[in-house]
């Protein structure tokens, strides 16, 4: 074969294993090429899936014969010039851009319906007579898309300016994280996210950490984090699981296992309930924790881009107990103050604990704290796909339970209004309405909206309702709401 040269931005079959294990030849663009020992690396993004996949592979898994060049006007023309960070589903993508317009009219409608006409449900559950809710919807709302646009800066990560590193045990020194010290060896990166992020997409587009060991893990990073450059290059970055400091070696880890003397998150206990606890961290008062968090974090979460500040946020990190400790599972942050609602900012289960009901808990948390502040809440936009699956599953059941706990009066139809299911769970009425959407239970039915639960949907939620065992016990919840605004600041 004559040497055609494969560059960045070329698109060709690219060999991979899907998730049965079997081969397959998605397209991919080429986003990066490199050489090691003489040998051709290529970095690429499978066109349609998420960019957690994106991955370096060796020039036999090319598929030459349909090689395209990239065409010299533009590139994919998506915004940020990220062709990788569109949400999609956890392999493909799904929602198309006709189809979001499509719902996001749909939802519309729904909505001026809501507002003219008395909602009905009717309850399918029993074959006996119809059971229905009369639902009415007051004020006007805008709807929140679910699905998300591309890659809209989030807060996530504080960013300091560079500062020079001592010590060849890097971040190591006892101080180097330390927020007394102000984080120096910590995130590169400029203050001024917006107009950096075209100058930083060739290097943030793609994963830069190979391996992190926290605690008894080894965890592979699906996107880019800001850790210091010198440590992208180590094999295996080590991190104290307790503190979250990152160390270059085992060696230093060990030698700061010896003096750190935390074993649980910093910050208040504010559940437990068997082996899971929650603690509440300020991320004014715990700065070099919260930025470590930050670091750790974005190494899975791809639409988030990184903020100067941890001060506005608290995080809630959840952990599970044993004999040696306290043992981190996942967390979420939220503002102390939202203007828009904003119940959750960032939330993630790390991979190890993925899909076992964490990420589940961790969100019903989060709702139970709206309770306590009597507010209701939503999760800040965009969500992730697998953010989106994960709040509508929540949603979901969330709803179904109430609805199918109603009971009715002497034989009338119960009823709920859209304000009332949202009062009780703290779910944002427009998240009432678009899972009530989603989930198909909308009809009109002799002149009036009926909420249909077909014996599918009912008996699907109480197969699912057996296999949700962990749960949040709000009696194990010890949170006195601050109010923020009246804390000059923070
Ligand atoms: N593929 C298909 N479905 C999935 C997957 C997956 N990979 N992961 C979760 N789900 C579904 C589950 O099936 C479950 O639904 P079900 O009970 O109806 O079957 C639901 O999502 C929740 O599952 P959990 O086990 O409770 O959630 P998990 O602990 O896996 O955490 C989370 C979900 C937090 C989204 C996790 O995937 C994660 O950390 N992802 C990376 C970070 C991220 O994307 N965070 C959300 C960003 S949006 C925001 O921050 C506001
Ligand atoms: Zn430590």
């Amino acid at each position: 074969v004559a040497s055609v040269e494969v560059i960045e931005g070329c698109r060709l079959p690219v060999l991979r294993k899907n998730q049965e294990n079997e081969d397959e030849w998605p397209l991919a663009e080429i986003l990066s090429v490199k050489e090691t020992a003489g040998r051709k690396l290529y970095y690429v993004h499978y066109i349609d899936f998420n960019k957690r996949l994106d991955e370096w592979v060796t020039p036999d898994r090319l598929d030459m014969k349909k090689l395209q060049f990239p065409k010299k006007e533009a590139k994919t023309p998506t915004k940020n010039g990220l062709p990788g960070s569109r949400p999609g589903s956890p392999e493909r993508e799904m929602v198309s851009a006709p189809v979001l317009t499509f719902l996001i009219i749909k939802i519309i409608m729904i909505i001026r319906k809501l507002l003219q006409i008395p909602y009905w449900i009717r309850s399918a559950k029993r074959k006996a007579d119809p059971v229905s809710l009369a639902m009415q919807v007051s004020p006007a709302t805008p709807v929140s898309t679910l699905s998300a646009s591309n890659g809209t800066a989030r807060r996530l990560m504080p960013s300091q300016p560079g500062r020079k590193r001592k010590a060849n045990c890097v971040g190591t020194d006892e101080d180097s994280q330390d927020s007394s010290d102000g984080i120096p060896s910590a995130p590169r990166m400029t203050g001024s996210l917006v107009s950096d992020r075209s100058h930083d997409d060739i290097v943030t587009r793609m994963k830069n950490i190979d391996c992190i060991e926290l605690g008894r893990h080894r965890l592979k990073p699906w996107y880019f984090s800001p850790y210091p450059q010198e440590l992208t290059a180590l094999p295996i970055l080590y991190l104290c699981e307790f503190c979250l400091k990152y160390l270059k070696s085992l060696k230093c880890l060990q030698r700061h296992l010896t003096k750190c003397n935390l074993r649980h998150p910093p910050g208040n206990e504010i559940y437990r309930k068997g082996t899971i606890s929650f603690f509440e961290i300020d991320g004014r008062k715990n700065k070099t924790y919260s930025q470590n968090l930050c670091l750790l974090a974005k190494c899975f979460l791809d639409h988030k881009t990184l903020y100067y500040d941890t001060d506005p946020f608290l995080f809630y990190v959840m952990t599970e107990y044993d004999s040696k400790g306290f043992h981190i599972v996942g967390y979420f942050s939220k503002e102390k103050e939202s203007t828009e609602d904003y119940n959750v900012a960032c939330i993630l289960t790390l991979p190890p604990y993925q899909r076992r009901g964490y990420g589940k808990l961790l969100i019903e948390f989060s709702y139970e704290l709206s309770k306590v502040e009597g507010k209701t809440g939503t999760p800040e936009k965009p969500l992730s796909d697998l953010g989106l699956l994960s709040y509508r599953s929540y949603w979901s059941q969330t709803i179904l339970e109430i609805l199918m706990d109603l009971k009715s009066d002497n034989g009338e139809r119960p009823q709920i209004t859209i304000n009332e299911i949202s009062e009780i769970t703290s779910v944002k009425k427009e998240d009432v309405i678009s899972t009530l959407q989603y989930l198909n239970l909308i009809n009109y039915y002799k002149g009036q909206y009926i909420l249909t639960l077909s014996e599918d949907i009912v008996d699907g939620h109480e197969r699912a309702m057996q296999k949700r065992h962990l749960r949040i016990d709000p009696k194990c919840l010890h949170f006195t709401p601050k109010d923020w605004s009246k804390r000059g600041k923070w």
